[in-house]
């Protein structure tokens, strides 16, 4: 049976900053057959496209990215909030929906000429993404598709990334 994904997000008014609706996916983690059924169809997507690894940012970019990369059957590379890695880091700064950050990758976390699947949980302006890209691309690194499970459709990130291909399993 295919389940409804639209089903296991709840959406929260006002959060974390008024006239922001909060598309929570922790409903969709906790039941166990939702959250296979969503990283089955993200992993179908890119079964055909050789992927070497999956870069997901932190931190649900994990949450979305790890299972897609075992199902796959081959590794995981993640993007850091600043700070976080003891080894050599790249950075990519990004403004988001809410405030602004830096994400940081180990400067040796791709080789060049992998092929890279990128994942997150929710593309909303794009800035997450686009500063994931820029540092899988800095590492040589070539982009083959970028997978997420919610797409905010108001917030046009998918222009941001319209030089790559992607897919999102549920629009709000
Ligand atoms: C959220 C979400 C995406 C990003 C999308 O992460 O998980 O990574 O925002 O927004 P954007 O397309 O405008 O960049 P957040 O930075 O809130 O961090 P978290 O995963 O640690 O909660
Ligand atoms: N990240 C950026 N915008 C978001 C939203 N509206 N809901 C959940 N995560 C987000």
């Amino acid at each position: 049976m295919t389940l409804d994904l639209y089903k296991y997000v709840a959406s929260i008014p006002d959060y974390p900053e008024k006239g922001i609706i909060f598309r929570d996916i922790l409903p969709l983690m906790a039941d166990g057959e939702a959250y296979k059924q969503a990283t089955d169809e993200l992993s179908d997507y890119a079964k055909d496209k050789q992927v070497d690894m999956v870069v997901g940012p932190e931190a649900r970019g994990f949450i979305v990215g790890c299972p897609i990369a075992r199902e796959l059957g081959v590794g995981f590379a993640p993007a850091r909030k600043k700070g976080k890695l003891p080894r050599k880091a790249i950075s990519a700064s990004y403004n988001l929906e809410y405030g602004t950050a830096t994400l940081q990758m180990e400067a040796d976390s791709i080789k060049p000429g992998q092929r890279v699947l990128v994942v997150d949980d929710l593309l909303a302006t794009g800035g997450t993404i686009s500063a994931t890209i820029e540092m899988v691309e800095k590492m040589g690194g070539i982009v083959v598709g970028c997978a997420f499970l919610i797409e905010l459709k108001d917030l046009h990130g998918r222009e941001k990334i319209k030089d790559y291909d992607m897919k999102a399993l549920m629009e709000f």
